[in-house]
């Protein structure tokens, strides 16, 4: 079952508490499955694993080594939606990956709990840890709590209000079993409290996928996605949408790419195209084809989403992770939702939500240089990673003096 480039290493060291002893000195190992599924963990599990080596680096004899497995569902796998991430973010192959490919909700989330038990079983881990609120998070703390296994929720708390959304219920779900709350700002905060979940198993770390952020923008200032689709720094629009909100229904997606076309004719819009999205226009015979100052591509990797995200004249989105990077990038932002997980991003960022009637107006303040927030929210600084390792290995030391 397991494969990638730490396999063999797993196997020697499976199901063992080790203790290396060197004289007076000892190594106690902590094992976790880290678990990333879709386009948006990539970026969240990478600064996780990256500050889990280099805290076992900083080891000197003794302490707690933190031993990370990387286990991919497979629930997003075109190489445009999976590969081009382990690729870009250094992370290297995973583990194991589960090959779950697409489905309904139940079918994903069933045959990922199916497809994970055994690993749980077989590597017998101490903690797991998901991100984020797709059915990968949802799924794999269901298996891992009833296992016994403790679970760290990296972006806990955050709450759009709208059980009408997938992620809302993954996130409610997720949240209400975790064993530690590892939150991206202070609303996650006081929403896990308003549920009733104890302080002191809540952590503020910052926000996880600024990490990455921080750690690629070279490599995303070299992107020559702006040469290749012809487009000049601050001269364009960069959207993406993929909410079954917005492209599941036909009058709705009807209407954006309307919208759209029109806006294109004022300013040239790069539209990144999410596969779901692509897939409904072809369901319901809606116009998807490109022309210069409308260009529907393929999904970008990373480093030329963070280049598009930072060089856009405006990003028109519902997408999470766009809100929060247009958000330290202070682009601004108009997200095509009812509300916002991320509150944050419209408090102190650049964000604000919009619907399709309101958009003309939103895109005219826009252009007319109105001055939107332009805060960085606090924590949201490249060190979130080294804070939820920190804070995993403090854990029964605060649940204890509670
Ligand atoms: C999922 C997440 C959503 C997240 C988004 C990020 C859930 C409930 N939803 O939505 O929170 O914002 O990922 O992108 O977990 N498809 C492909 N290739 C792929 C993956 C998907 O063609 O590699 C197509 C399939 O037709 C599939 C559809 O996209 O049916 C939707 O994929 P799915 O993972 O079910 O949901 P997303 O819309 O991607
Ligand atoms: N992203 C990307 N290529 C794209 C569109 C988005 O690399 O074509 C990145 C984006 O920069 C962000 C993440 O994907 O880091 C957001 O994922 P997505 O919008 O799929 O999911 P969400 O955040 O809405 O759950």
């Amino acid at each position: 079952m397991w494969k990638g480039n730490r396999g063999n290493e797993f196997m020697s060291t499976m199901g063992q508490v080790d203790q290396t002893q060197a004289g007076a000195h000892s190594i106690t190992k902590l094992k976790v499955l880290v678990i990333a599924g879709a386009r948006p963990n990539f970026m969240k599990v990478a600064p996780f694993l990256q500050a889990a080596k280099a805290h076992n680096q900083r080891l000197q004899g003794s302490g707690t080594e933190v031993e990370c497995r990387l286990v991919h569902t497979g629930q997003h796998y075109d190489e445009k939606m999976s590969d081009v991430f382990f690729r870009e973010l250094g992370i290297g192959k995973p583990d194991v990956n589960l090959e779950v490919g697409s489905g309904s909700h139940a079918v994903q989330t069933a045959t990922i709990m199916i497809k994970f038990e055994p690993v749980c079983l077989e590597y017998k881990p101490d903690w797991l840890v998901v991100v984020g609120d797709v059915n990968s998070t949802l799924a794999c703390t269901l298996v891992a709590k009833k296992l016994g296994i403790n679970v760290a929720h990296i972006e806990a708390g955050l709450r759009s209000y709208d059980r009408a959304m997938p992620e809302e219920i993954n996130r409610l779900v997720t949240d209400s079993i975790s064993d530690l709350f590892l939150t991206p700002s202070p609303d996650a905060d006081e929403n896990l409290l308003k549920e009733g979940i104890p302080r002191e198993k809540i952590v503020l770390v910052g926000n996880i996928m600024i990490d990455s952020l921080v750690t690629n923008l070279k490599q995303a200032s070299a992107s020559k996605i702006l040469e290749k689709v012809g487009a000049k720094a601050k001269e364009f629009v960069f959207v993406t949408l993929h909410r079954p909100s917005n492209v599941d229904d036909k009058a709705s997606l009807s209407r954006i790419m309307e919208e759209l076309r029109r806006l294109s004719e004022r300013l040239p819009i790069v539209f990144s195209m999410h596969p779901r999205t692509c897939k409904m226009l072809e369901t319901f015979g809606i116009d998807g084809s490109s022309n210069p100052r409308f260009q529907i591509i393929e999904p970008v990797g990373y480093h030329d989403s963070l280049c598009l995200a930072r060089n856009a004249r405006l990003v028109l989105t519902d997408s999470g992770g766009l809100q929060e990077e247009t958000t330290y990038f202070q682009t601004p932002c108009l997200t095509l939702r009812q509300n916002t997980e991320r509150p944050i991003t419209v408090t102190l960022g650049s964000n604000k939500l919009t619907n399709v009637s309101q958009l003309r107006a939103d895109l005219n303040t826009v252009f007319e240089g109105v001055p939107l927030k332009c805060q960085i929210p606090p924590l949201w600084d490249g060190n979130t990673g080294v804070r939820c390792i920190e804070a995993i290995l403090q854990h029964p030391a605060r649940v204890a003096k509670a």
